[in-house]
């Protein structure tokens, strides 16, 4: 690889300078010139793959999906990578400490040596001896797992050059130190310099490699955010400590489509693939709970059925309680304002808490009816029909505004079993309604509560 060096370049008016500054010569700010390693020249297949890139060519010239993809034995994963590992990209996978990103990725990288040839597993957190116990619970045995730990980039290069891996995986990125930086493993500039350094060993070389990133709950400091620009994929390992189930989410992916999502769940012998979310959501649900309602919310283009649970006490405190888990603290705010302004349902002496079940976070309006729905079974103390998904986003008037992707939403509706669809009476144009279930269409919040609570609200 090219040799690089080591430059100062000022934060404020972008003047470089060899040396360490406290001061910026051009600006006379103080504390703004920031260390960083100068890209080196393009080598070889890099500077022959740009070169190919810049001829134009007619739009009908271009092939459609021009990506050779290594398939992965996973199919949850591969989903969200869109069909498959393209070689030569860089893949971020970020998520909290203890989520799971080590044992995913260990158990995908060994599935995908038996398939694609050598893959190097580099740890700058656990011994070789513990990452060897983790495959043994894991019942992981290939043979063409190479494991490692390792911190330095430059040994790391050393052993890939000697390796040759096809896959390999970096774990973690801020524990990977840059020689040439003086700054300390996990700080922006090391983070960013490593990140760059293994974008352009996957693009000379054709190795997938991935990085894991850790985030912090309180945002994250030279976490996976600063690079998600550097790399081509972006992915999200998502969950909480007190949930089996994990949703391993794609932001980002230069090689397919985004907000794609697939769904594990940690278990003793690692993570399991959930191959009907829908099912195992609903899986300990109680028929006939006030104050429980499903509702069909899309992750990405996969729509996913969910139990939303609220409770309604009478508060002791002047100000009432809002607590809401796993859905928008201001969308439950505007739905209970709906609520009692539209359809008279006080709730200002209620403390309310929502909840949706397996730690699932729904962030789309489309959920909004179904959390109002589930307010007012509590308050009512009545149930919900059995055999009723709801699916509808509510506007300040009250109205049940459309929603995307009805069709998809209630089919799954129907795959699981139910029977009908609460659905908005606007339909988006060329959304034909599927006939494998019944829907009711409402307009306004009103309606969908007489229709529920038949009148009698
Ligand atoms: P880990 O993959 O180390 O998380 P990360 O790399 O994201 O920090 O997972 C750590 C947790 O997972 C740990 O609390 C133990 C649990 N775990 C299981 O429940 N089952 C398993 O098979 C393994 C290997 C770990
Ligand atoms: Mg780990």
């Amino acid at each position: 690889m090219a040799k690089s060096r080591t430059i100062y370049v000022c934060q404020n008016c972008g003047r470089t300078s060899p040396r360490e500054m406290g001061r910026c010569p051009g600006c006379d700010e103080w504390n703004t010139m920031v260390e960083q390693v100068e890209a080196p020249e393009p080598s070889g297949m890099a500077r022959r793959v740009a070169g190919e890139r810049s001829e134009p060519k007619r739009l009908a010239e271009i092939e459609g999906d021009p990506w050779e993809r290594w398939p992965i034995p996973m199919e949850e994963f591969s989903r969200v990578l869109g069909g498959g590992i393209v070689p030569g990209s860089l893949i971020l996978i970020g998520g909290e400490p203890g989520i799971g990103k080590s044992t995913l990725l260990l158990q995908v990288v060994a599935m995908m040596a038996d398939y694609t040839g050598p893959a190097l597993y580099v740890s700058g957190e656990e011994s070789a001896r513990q990452i060897k116990m983790r495959a043994e619970r894991l019942g992981i045995t290939s043979d063409n797992l190479f494991l490692v730990t390792e911190t330095n980039l430059h040994v790391i290069l050393n052993h890939v050059e000697q390796l040759r891996p096809r896959v390999l995986v970096v774990d973690s990125i801020q524990t990977t130190y840059h020689d040439d930086l003086q700054s300390a493993p996990g700080n922006v500039s090391q983070v960013k310099q490593c990140a760059s350094v293994f974008q352009q060993l996957a693009k000379e070389s054709g190795i997938a490699v991935f990085l894991v990133g850790h985030v912090t709950k309180e945002g994250s400091i030279a976490g996976p955010r600063v690079l998600e620009h550097i790399v081509d994929t972006v992915l999200y390992l998502e969950g909480d400590a007190f949930h089996t189930f994990r949703l391993l989410r794609s932001v980002k992916n230069r090689f397919g489509a985004t907000s794609e999502v697939g769904v594990f769940e940690m278990q003793g012998g690692g993570m399991i693939e959930v191959l009907n979310p829908s099912e195992a959501f609903l899986a300990e649900r109680v028929i006939n709970a006030p104050g429980s309602v499903i509702v069909v919310t899309m992750e990405g283009t996969r729509p996913l059925l969910a139990e939303v649970q609220a409770l309604a006490t009478t508060t002791s405190f002047a100000n009432p309680r809002r607590t809401a888990n796993g859905v928008d603290f201001n969308r439950l705010a505007l739905v209970a304002a709906v609520l009692t302004r539209r359809a008279g349902i006080r709730l200002s002496e209620q403390d309310i808490f929502v909840n949706v079940i397996g730690g699932l976070k729904i962030d789309e309006p489309a959920a909004d009816l179904a959390v109002a729905l589930a307010i007012a079974s509590s308050v009512k103390d009545r149930p919900m029909p059995a055999d009723l998904a709801v699916v509808g986003e509510i506007g300040l008037s009250g109205e049940i505004r459309a929603v995307s992707q009805l069709p998809a939403r209630m089919n799954e509706a129907a795959k699981l079993g139910f029977g009908r669809v609460l659905i908005p009476k606007t339909v988006r144009r060329g959304d034909p309604l599927p006939d494998i279930i019944d829907s009711i269409a409402v307009r306004s919040l009103d309606e969908a509560l007489d229709v529920v609570f038949r009148g009698d609200h």
